[in-house]
């Protein structure tokens, strides 16, 4: 299973590299606004530290404005990804981006039909937001399984990237239902390392090495 690290944070995202834990990243305006930085600046310096995909969102609404900010937001890197929201123009940019072999990531994905529009349009990657959907009560994981299925049993080459990850919980179902990726906020990689017994386990084994040493 692929680890992503949902940040624009570079700080985050060396700390990551680090720990060996960081296949690709994704980014949304949101978090690149948080950063008060360049968005391109950012971008290109994600880019020259890790080899993997890079997701740079799209502001455009429209077709024409969403390829247009694609083909300029692609020639920072081979690695990068466009994140193009899932409606009917973002599908139409979806694919004229692909016959360009311009890769995307189609994002803000709820519904299992919609993921399976996203591959048929030809996307690189789709990202289901859990999270989200466990705020209003559904159960964000369901969506997971449900796309994970359809594109086995059609044989899609379009990967799977939970997105919206709130708790180590939402990494380990994702990795129990084989979902390709998970785009991991920094804050809940470094949960996912922590255990208290490791801790009390650390701390005994010291402890008794210094009485030893008396
Ligand atoms: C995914 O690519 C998004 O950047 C992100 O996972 C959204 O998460 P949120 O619902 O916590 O904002």
């Amino acid at each position: 299973m692929k680890f992503f690290i949902d940040t624009a944070n570079v700080d985050e995202i060396r700390e990551a590299n680090a720990m060996g834990m960081v296949d690709g990243v994704t980014t949304n305006p949101s978090l690149i606004a948080k950063e008060g930085r360049d968005f391109k600046e950012i971008i290109a310096e994600i880019c020259s530290l890790v080899d993997g995909p890079i997701s740079a969102e799209v502001i455009s609404l429209d077709t024409e404005g969403m390829v247009s900010e694609a083909r300029e937001l692609a020639k920072i890197d081979d690695n990068i990804v466009i994140k193009i929201p899932m409606t009917v123009d973002g599908l139409k940019a979806v694919r004229l981006l692909t016959a360009e072999e311009i890769k995307t990531n189609v994002t803000l994905i709820f519904s299992p039909l919609q993921a399976l529009m996203a591959a048929k349009a030809g996307a690189s990657f789709v990202s289901p937001f859990v999270g989200r959907l466990d705020d209003l009560s559904h159960e964000g994981m369901e969506l997971v399984e449900q796309v994970v299925e359809i594109y086995s049993n059609y044989a899609f080459d379009t990967e799977v990237i939970v997105a919206s990850i709130r708790n180590p919980l939402h990494v380990l179902e994702s990795a129990l239902i084989g979902a390709d990726i998970a785009t991991i906020p920094f804050s809940v990689l470094k949960k996912l390392a922590a255990h208290p017994l490791t801790d009390k386990g650390i701390k005994a084994f010291l402890d008794d090495w210094k009485k030893a040493r008396k």
